[in-house]
């Protein structure tokens, strides 16, 4: 009976220490840079329309100064065009850039800086192996836009390897990204310059510039700080 006890006392103990383990979220790098690769998809139910699209996106992050630029190429494969485009977001001054075909908008950013940690509310679906490492991987939904998203990040230093999110219909969106190249520096701040012939006063926009933005859905923005 008392083996029995300190046996129980022992699994209970032990599946507790898991428990807050694997319920801990973790945050990445203040400062990376990286190549995403993303598949994404679309489909309208209303218009009965779907869409494919791939996308190769040299993205730069720097939360101390709150800047974030992405290069992007895409390839829509519905339409059949390729388009370069450069964003520049500069978070501390709510402004935002968008140069493609040689042309600049400097826009007014109405979003917060998206932020390097997984959600308080993800839930953790364990450790997963993949050939040469391990990834933790997460599962957040967002209940104000049904976007679903799944992590898998590093598990010493918690920086993105995978991601992938659906949307709620009618319009919805698929996206898968993989994380290549991950360094902890920023090898050319000039990413972050807008370039000379872009305009001074802004426009106004609404809703997302980032694709891969999603990686931090708006719910976890409380935790950015948590760095610091
Ligand atoms: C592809 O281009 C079409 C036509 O411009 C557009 O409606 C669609 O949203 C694009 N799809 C993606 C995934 O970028
Ligand atoms: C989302 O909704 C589910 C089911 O209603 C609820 O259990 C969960 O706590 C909600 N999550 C958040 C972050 O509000
Ligand atoms: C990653 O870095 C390697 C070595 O520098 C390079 O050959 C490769 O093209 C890079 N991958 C991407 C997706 O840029």
């Amino acid at each position: 009976m008392k083996t029995c006890i300190v046996l129980c006392f022992c699994v209970v103990h032990s599946l507790s220490v898991y428990h807050a383990h694997g319920t801990k979220t973790c945050c990445g790098p203040s400062k990376w840079q990286g190549v995403v690769l993303q598949t994404i998809g679309t489909y309208s139910r209303t218009q009965d329309f779907a869409s494919l699209a791939y996308a190769t996106s040299r993205v730069y992050y720097d939360y101390d100064n709150k800047l974030v630029a992405v290069k992007e190429r895409r390839l829509n494969e519905t339409a059949g065009i390729t388009t370069d485009t450069w964003k520049i977001m500069q978070y501390s001054e709510a402004t935002s850039y968008i140069i493609e075909n040689g042309r600049c908008q400097r826009l007014q950013l109405a979003e917060k800086m998206p932020s390097q940690c997984i959600p308080d509310q993800a839930v953790s679906l364990g450790t997963h192996k993949y050939p040469g490492f391990d990834a933790d991987i997460w599962f957040v939904k967002d209940n104000d836009t049904g976007r679903a998203t799944r992590y898998g990040v590093t598990i010493d230093s918690c920086m993105f390897l995978t991601e992938s999110y659906i949307t709620k219909g009618p319009e919805y969106t698929y996206v898968s990204s993989l994380y290549e190249n991950m360094t902890q520096t920023i090898d050319d701040p000039s990413v972050f310059i807008p370039p000379s012939f872009c305009p001074r006063v802004s426009e106004r926009i609404r809703g997302t510039l980032l694709e891969w933005r999603s990686l931090f859905p708006i719910t976890g923005v409380h935790r950015m700080d948590r760095n610091n």
